[in-house]
């Protein structure tokens, strides 16, 4: 028989190569709609021309807002023109929130020599704190150290991890280092101590949403250096843009779906990417988006959104937290877990809903206080799926649903009274007045 595989190897690796440019890592040469926070960079970063540090300077606008290449390719130009004057130090915060960690990481980056590196354990912040401003004053170069996602670092230790790193810049002698913070909350100033906001936010830079229109631009440019762009209707670089654009104009999302369907199209060997594809692509892109947050839930909240699919499973109607704890107990005995108090419960649906897995709304019970009724969104048959995916929770098989008296909304009904007792205790605890 023929190679079945050929026709892959032919399409598939020529592609691949081409679509890099499309991937998350691939910072582009140039960035539309961005030439004033570009400039805006450039003249405060330029000061390490005049010998004199650059002010710390705070990038603050919604994800996929360009914040991250733009400070990467920014920070490159600055060093490749100064290579002997400028050291860039950049560090994620999601990856490394600790004060230790943040340190470590730029010391290490600063020492060429492997056997002088820091370990990345066991030494005090105070000893590694030390060896990193003694670094600073040996490379003689201005430091400009990027702390992205800097909010993640700002919630420790109520801020003083930050207010420790940020005072490198007093205690080195020669006053060299500078910083970059990054973020998407825009809110995030505000929860700042005074010490720690005047020292970060000397200058401030913010990365409006793209619109569609911006989005298209960006796009186009996009597709032009991956050769495929013929390959692409007009009207699903359109959708890529409009969906990109509703979600807070992020165009991380509008180029991934752009990627996720010249993908779909290159493997099922099309010659043409129309707006069938981008929705395709939308549809695999969020089933992804919500299998990586299933996956990455810890083991009870994964047995309490279980609980949450399978009450809704049963009846559509109005679900109350009293009946997801029930049968979240029922399957922790089904898989012989120690179930969790109903007030840790209670953080868990928090949780889920900060993530957008279930959806809560209080409602008032008249005198027997509040109670959260819940929803499970669409795709719950999904989620029930990548549920079952975890290892302990692969044993179920499916629990008896005892169906409770349900309490009545309305606060002027009388019969409100007839509440079982479990609803009522839960009633009872989440009264917020
Ligand atoms: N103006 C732009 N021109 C070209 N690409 C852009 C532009 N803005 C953002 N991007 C691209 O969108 C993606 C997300 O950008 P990123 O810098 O990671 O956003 P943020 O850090 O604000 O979340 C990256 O692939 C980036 O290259
Ligand atoms: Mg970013």
């Amino acid at each position: 028989m023929t190679n079945p595989f050929f026709k892959y190897k032919e399409s598939g690796a020529d592609a691949d190569l081409r679509l890099s440019v499309l991937s998350s890592s691939f910072i582009p040469d140039s960035f539309p709609h961005r030439s004033e926070q570009i400039d805006q960079m450039v003249k405060i970063l330029s000061s390490v021309m005049r010998n004199s540090p650059p002010s710390n300077l705070l990038l603050y606008g919604k994800s996929g807002t360009g914040k991250t290449s733009i400070a990467k390719k920014v920070s490159n130009l600055l060093k490749e023109a100064f290579p002997e004057k400028v050291k860039i130090i950049y560090i994620n915060c999601q990856l490394n929130d600790s004060t230790y960690s943040v340190l470590v990481n730029a010391a290490n980056s600063i020492i060429s020599n492997e056997g002088e590196k820091i370990p990345l354990s066991g030494w005090t912040v105070e000893r590694i704190y030390n060896e990193l401003l003694r670094q600073i004053e040996k490379s003689g170069s201005f430091i400009v150290l990027i702390l992205d996602e800097i909010d993640k670092l700002a919630r420790k230790n109520d801020g003083d991890s930050l207010y420790i790193i940020l005072k490198l810049t007093d205690d080195s002698t020669s006053s060299r280092v500078s910083f970059i913070g990054i973020t998407n909350y825009t809110s995030f100033l505000e929860t700042l101590d005074a010490r720690v906001r005047s020292r970060l936010n000397q200058e401030s830079i913010v990365f409006p949403s793209y619109n569609a229109s911006q989005l298209r631009d960006i796009l186009q440019e996009r597709l032009s250096l991956t050769g495929l762009g013929n390959m692409v209707e007009e009207s699903a670089i359109s959708l890529c843009a409009a969906i990109g654009a509703r979600e807070h104009g992020d165009a991380r999302k509008a180029i991934d779906l752009m990627r996720i369907s010249i993908e779909i199209g290159v493997r099922d060997f099309m010659q043409r990417i129309g707006e069938e594809n981008v929705y395709k692509a939308r549809d695999n892109y969020e089933m992804n988006v919500l299998r990586e947050s299933i996956n990455g839930l810890p083991l009870h909240s994964k047995i309490l959104l279980l609980s949450a699919v399978v009450t809704q499973d049963q009846d559509r109607d109005h679900m109350i937290t009293g009946e997801i704890y029930e049968n979240y107990k029922k399957i922790c005995d089904e898989l012989s877990v120690q179930s969790l108090t109903s007030r840790r419960i209670g953080d868990l649906l928090s949780e889920l809903d900060d993530q957008g897995l279930i959806i809560t709304v209080t409602k008032s019970l008249g005198r027997y206080g509040r109670t959260r009724v819940i929803t499970v969104p669409d795709h719950d048959d999904m989620m029930k799926k990548y549920l079952l995916e975890d290892e302990v929770l692969s044993t179920f098989k499916g629990i008896k649903i005892g169906k409770q008296h349900r309490l009545k909304m309305d606060p002027d009904d009388t019969r409100s009274q007839s509440v079982s007792e479990e609803e009522l205790n839960d009633v009872l605890s989440s009264k917020e007045d």
